[in-house]
């Protein structure tokens, strides 16, 4: 009686928190940690924990697909994982082998259009991880409904750091001009796989950190960040909602910041105010140091030179 009262309790909630969701994110990013800390309290060993964490995994597939996002990346296996204990890494493997097998097979993958794609260096990998990957990505490769990233092999200064050097072997060979590199120029480097900008960042497990992962996909976009306590295999679809409330509120109330600044300064820099500044401005450049000196433009006025927000 008390579990169903429980149960029921639950599904309202969520049923509530459902309610509320109303513009998801599009790209969700995943840190799913607590998996052996869960395993400890429950007297099992880690790969019990990483096992029951992959069941999590299977749930919030599903659940992004129900509230709307687009684009789910999961931290499975950093640079820094390399470290573990032979036995927990290699069990870790396995489970990835036989998990990144289970999705390329499952008809939910099929049915809902699901293309599975790793992201990481993933030479490091053994063997049958690769082939797994080469498996699951070739299954989905013709999907676009829903992009499901699995960071394996995965590092974010790595990240930046091989396609920066990527940017230097073409600029030495003469293949790029240096003022030609742009935010497109290393994007395309970055570990070959076009990912969208990262809304939402949810991290399990209690540890608020972000862990070297997405830097330039996330930090880069100011993503939101939810950190919430329960471990991973005990993420719960109400933990979930309540991470995509988080990014709904900060999404609003960036986006009330960026209209008050621009009201702002609508409001402090009037036309007179503007001409005038101007003019003091034609008059006294030349006390300026070089560098502080605006441009023509600048003091012609006109609405390419007004401030942006
Ligand atoms: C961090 O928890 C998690 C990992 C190192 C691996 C997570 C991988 C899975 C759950 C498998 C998912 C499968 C696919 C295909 C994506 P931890 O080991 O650091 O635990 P702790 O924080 O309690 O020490
Ligand atoms: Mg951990």
């Amino acid at each position: 009686m008390k579990q169903w009262l429980q149960a029921t309790g639950r599904s309202a909630y969520e049923r509530l928190l459902s309610r509320e969701v109303s513009g998801a994110p599009t790209h969700v990013a995943v840190i799913q940690d607590g998996n052996r800390r869960y395993a400890r309290h429950h007297g099992e060993d880690a790969s019990d924990g990483h096992r029951a964490g992959a069941k999590t995994t299977e749930r919030v597939l599903e659940w992004c697909q129900d509230v709307g996002v687009e684009e789910l990346t999961l931290y499975a296996f950093s640079t820094e994982n390399f470290d573990r204990p032979p036995e927990e890494r290699e069990a870790l493997f396995d489970l990835l082998c036989e998990k990144l097998r289970e999705f390329a097979d499952s008809d939910r993958v099929h049915d809902n259009g699901v293309c599975i794609r790793v992201l990481g260096d993933v030479d490091l990998l053994p063997e049958r991880v690769r082939e797994a990957i080469e498996y699951a990505e070739s299954r989905t490769r013709g999907y676009d409904r829903f992009v499901l990233n699995v960071a394996l092999a995965y590092g974010g200064r790595n990240e930046l750091l091989c396609a920066a050097r990527s940017v230097a072997r073409d600029v030495d060979r003469g293949e790029l001009s240096p003022e030609d590199v742009d935010v497109e120029t290393l994007e395309s480097r970055l570990y070959d796989r076009p990912v969208r900008d990262v809304d939402l960042i949810i991290r399990t497990g209690g540890d608020e950190r972000t862990s070297n992962f997405l830097p330039w996909h996330a930090n880069g976009n100011e993503a939101a960040v939810f950190f919430c306590t329960p471990y991973w295999p005990e993420f719960s679809k109400a933990d979930f909602l309540r991470g995509i409330r988080t990014y709904e509120h900060r999404a609003q109330s960036w986006r009330r910041t960026r209209a008050r600044r621009a009201l702002a300064l609508l409001r402090a820099v009037s036309e007179p105010e503007l001409a005038e500044a101007r003019s003091v401005l034609r008059r006294f450049r030349d006390s300026l140091p070089t560098r502080e000196r605006p441009d023509g433009d600048e003091l012609e006025g006109g609405e390419s030179s007004r401030p942006a927000d």
